[in-house]
């Protein structure tokens, strides 16, 4: 079964999480463009929608979905998300779709994060898929450095400007066996913005679309 097809089923099993009335929390990605999709079809039982990127605000405003200004907000019930890869502990690799500043934000003051992804982003050891770091552009060559240090091969994001005016570098080989030292490690390099391992921050319930329906795994 092709992979969209299986984000499409876990999009849609995430319809259940939804809490009446409330404003939601919303990532960005393909995964999380079939979650819009659903939640089309329910917005009169939401109050609107928080986005973490422009792209997603752009799809929310499309589907008729109000969107609320994060400024406003200092929690939320659901946050709705994918992932590039999440371990058995609910880890997770995020930033892809270079939003993981964003992202980070309204994960953190969401009481639930519910992380819907197709089966293939499940994996043993983290750092397969390269781990995207957001920086301010002036310490790109300062923290490509320290990056080499901790055994990872840092790569500019060609032609890629966050939503914040940032730059992103996606670390190669970098094999994550304690997430959360790691996790800290770059967060306290001067001039990293925030980096794509939500080691700290795990995701609470996990939606797996696969060939045979929907796999649940709660934290
Ligand atoms: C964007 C993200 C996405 O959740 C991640 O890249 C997964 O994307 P997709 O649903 O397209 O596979 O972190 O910054």
């Amino acid at each position: 079964m092709k992979l969209d097809k299986l984000k499409k089923k876990a999009a849609w099993a995430a319809l259940d999480y939804i809490c009446p009335g409330t404003v939601i929390g919303i990532g960005t990605g393909s995964t999380v463009f079939y979650f819009i999709q659903a939640l089309k079809t329910v917005k009169h039982l939401i109050s609107g929608a928080v986005s973490s990127s422009h792209a997603s605000t752009l799809l929310l405003q499309k589907s008729g979905i109000k969107v609320l200004n994060l400024k406003k907000f200092h929690s939320l019930e659901v946050y709705v998300d994918s992932a590039d890869e999440i371990n058995r502990q609910m880890q997770m690799i995020k930033g892809g779709g270079a939003a993981l500043t964003r992202e980070k934000i309204i994960a953190a003051m969401s009481k639930k994060f519910i992380c819907i992804i197709d089966e293939s982003k499940k994996v043993n050891i983290l750092g397969n898929f390269p781990l995207p770091i957001e920086i301010i552009p002036i310490s790109l060559s300062y923290i490509s450095k320290e990056i080499l240090k901790i055994g990872g091969q840092p790569k500019l994001r060609k032609n890629v400007i966050t939503d914040n005016g940032n730059i992103i570098i996606d670390v190669y080989n970098l094999y994550i066996k304690d997430p959360i030292s790691i996790e800290k490690k770059i967060n306290s390099l001067p001039g990293v913005v925030s980096v794509g391992l939500f080691a700290s921050r795990v995701a609470d319930v996990l939606l797996i679309g696969t060939k045979n329906g929907i796999d649940v795994i709660k934290n």
